[in-house]
Parts: structure tokens; sequence; C-alpha cells
């Protein structure tokens, strides 16, 4: 055999090419445009915390306590039993009763996806997702070799399941059907009837429904009811975490719940043992999920109170561009408008014009599985009303210029 040569760069796994997830990668573009000297405005990544909010001071106290009380070896892989036991009664007071045994802690809704996921699907399976979906869900599809099909939700119709487009694409390789709900990127609560319907359809199809409810305590009108308070001897597999609806994100402190479905006995089992793998998550922010689930939630009242001052400027001003329209949305820190481009334009043309020329960050839709010439992209309206305000004035300036070019 050849001897390789030192300048012979190391092979990577051609997985790496089907996984993007744009929220991220375009933050590459923006530190160019900084590096030539332009500020840059962030709008592109749903963190609370990068916007300014805080972690309520309880939280911090009770991951403090728990490092200081020596908390810091691994913890069991599904979880301590007092904030698995926190959860469980979370789900239960909200009509989807669970016991504590069908609950791990994860790292993040993100892992809480990943597990069931890889505990699910095997590479050539399909997987139902929303269009636009949160990237993540196509992204450990493509890692796993397995296809997300995508379902339509309508703009026209605040972004709400095309539920004639989900039932189209139902096969026999399908395994599962993603909801997001409150979403990202839409911002989007499905009403009782919408909730009912993907449930009975999941149920006709035999597929567990992976409901995202990450977003469940952020919703302007009062926390959405959990998908499984709906049904609860449905097969629904539901993911949130602390990150935010308890502002902390970087903790990593999440949790996914099994329904009591016996149905969903293996897949419980198939998440454990994969959870075993990965040894826990993090062990001293399990001991603020205790705290976080059976104390003081003030802070959401200011939280969504805030959310929604920033919504209201943000589709008030979004929709008095010229060219531009957007869905107002009813959760959640995000806002997906379109912008009605030239022939020939695509998304990720408007959205890295705009941060060349203004240096807003904000994700082109097609990160979010958009197509591209329909011109839609997110904005995450955390910052405050003032820098907002400043946003929208030279958003409204480049979309002019942009769309007389
Ligand atoms: C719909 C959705 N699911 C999951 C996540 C990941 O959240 P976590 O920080 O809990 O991993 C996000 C983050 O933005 C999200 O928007």
């Amino acid at each position: 055999m050849e001897p390789m040569s030192s300048t012979t760069s190391i092979r990577v796994s051609s997985r790496v090419g089907g996984f993007t997830y744009a929220i991220r990668n375009i933050v590459a573009e923006a530190k160019k445009v900084e590096a030539s000297g332009r500020r840059v405005r962030y709008l592109n990544i749903g963190d609370p915390i990068q916007a300014g909010f805080s972690t309520p001071p309880h939280l911090i106290a009770a991951v403090e306590r728990a490092l200081r009380d020596g908390h810091n070896g691994y913890v069991p892989s599904a979880g301590i039993p007092e904030a698995r036991q926190a959860v469980a009664a979370e789900y239960s007071r909200r009509g989807m009763p669970v016991t504590a045994d069908r609950i791990v802690l994860t790292s993040g809704t993100s892992e809480g996806i990943e597990l069931a996921l890889s505990a699910l699907v095997d590479a050539g399976d399909e997987v139902l997702v929303p269009t636009p979906t949160y990237p993540l869900y196509t992204a450990v599809l493509a890692k796993i070799g397995a296809r997300a099909t995508c379902y339509r939700t309508d703009p026209d119709r605040d972004w709400l399941p095309d539920l004639d487009d989900v039932k189209r694409r139902l096969t026999p390789a399908t395994r599962a059907l993603v909801v997001i709900d409150p979403n990202n990127p839409t911002g989007a609560v499905y009403p009782e009837s919408m909730r009912r319907a993907l449930i009975d359809l999941a149920d006709r199809a035999g597929i567990p429904i992976l409901a995202d409810e990450v977003y469940s305590d952020v919703a302007f009108a009062g926390p959405t009811p959990l998908l499984g308070s709906l049904a609860p001897e449905a097969a629904i597999i539901s993911f949130s975490s602390l990150s935010k609806a308890y502002l902390a994100p970087g903790w990593r402190a999440g949790w996914l719940a099994v329904g009591r479905s016996e149905r969903l006995d293996e897949a419980l089992a198939a998440i454990r043992k994969m959870a075993d793998g990965r040894l826990c998550s993090p062990g001293p922010m399990q001991y603020a999920i205790t705290t976080a689930l059976t104390g003081d939630r003030s802070h959401q009242h200011a939280f969504v109170a805030a959310l929604q001052t920033r919504a209201s400027i943000t589709i008030d001003r979004l929709n008095a561009i010229p060219g531009m329209r957007c869905v107002r949305p009813q959760a959640a820190f995000y806002a997906m408008p379109q912008v009605t481009l030239p022939r020939g334009r695509t998304d990720e043309d408007f959205v890295l014009g705009l941060l060349k020329t203004t240096g807003i960050l904000c994700v082109y839709g097609a990160g979010f599985g958009m197509p591209a010439e329909q011109g839609f992209f997110r904005i995450v309206f955390l910052a405050s009303p003032e820098v907002l305000s400043g946003v929208y004035d030279d958003m409204a300036e480049f979309t002019r210029t942009f769309l007389s070019a």
C-alpha cells in the first residue's frame, strides 16, 4: 500500500453532506460581514439569553446547590428520579397521565428528538415532517439514512397542516408523524380540531406522533394543552426542555415523555437502551427541572407579555413593507414572512443581500425546507422593541431597493 501523504486530508463520512442546519451555518456569512467592520444584528437563533432575558434566579440557585452538594458524578441514564417524577407529575396534571418510568431526561429537546428517531426509524424508512420545519428533524433523518417526507403547512390558513397532504404522503414505510405545536418557524398554534385530526390520522396509520412541545408554555393565549391530553391512550412521545419557557437554553436540560399506551413499551425500552450509551444528560441541571416544574413560574407571564409586544411590532412593521406579508404568530418568538421575489431570485439571495447591506441576520426559508423561489425567511424577534424598530426600518429600505432592482 502507498504511504499516505501527510498533506492528504482525512476523509469524512458521506452523511455529513446530508446534515444541514442553516440556523447556525449562516453564522459563517455573518462573521465575514463582521470581519469587514460592519455590526451584525443576530436574528437567527432562538436564544432568549443572547437577547437579554435572564434565567430565573431560583433555577440558578438549584443548579448551584447541586454543584456544591457534590452532584457532579454521572447520574442514571434516564435521569435523577425526583426530576423524572416532577416531569411525570407535570404531564399528569396537564392531562397526559404518565408515570416517572416513562420519562427520560435528555440534553435538551434536541437529544430527545435524536434518541426517539434513532430508536424508531431504520435507514430507508420515512418520517412525516412539517414544511417549514425545525431543521433538526431533517438533519437527524439524513444522518440515520432515513427520508423526511415533508407535509405542507399552509400560510394562507395560519400555517395549519394540510391534512390531505399528510394523508397523501403516508406510505407503508412511514414510521412516525412529527408535529411541532406551537411551531418554530411559523409561530402557529393548532386548534383542537386540527390536533384531534392529526392524532386520528396517526392512529389509523398505526404510527406514533413525535410531539415537539418545547413552546407549549410560551403561547400568547396561555399554555397550550399537551397533545397527549386529548388522547391519553394515543401513541404519542412528547419532547420539551427548560430552554425556552424556563430561559435556560445553554443548560441542555430537557426530557421526553412516552405516552402510557402499551404500544409504546418497546419504543420506550429502545429509547432507554440508546440513552444508556451516552451515560446521562448534564446532572447538576437536572436538579433545576424539579425546581422549575414545582416552583414559581411568574417569570413566564413577563416573558410571554414581552414576546406579545415584539410579535405585534413585528407583524405591523413587516406587513407595512410593500412586497412583504407575514402571518401573525400565536406563540414563541419567530415570524416567517414572505417577500415576493423578482423572477430568478431566491430567499437566500434576499437574506444574504439583507445581511451584507444592513448587517441584519435572518435565516432563509430553504433552511426550513421551503422552496427557495417562494421568498420565505425567518425572523427571531427576541430583541428589544427599540432594536426591532431599527431592524424593520432598515429591512423596509433594503426590501424596497431589492425589489426594484
Ligand atoms: C421546535 C424546536 N424543537 C427543538 C428545539 C431544540 O431545543 P432544545 O434547546 O431544548 O434542545 C428548538 C430550538 O430552537 C425548537 O425550536
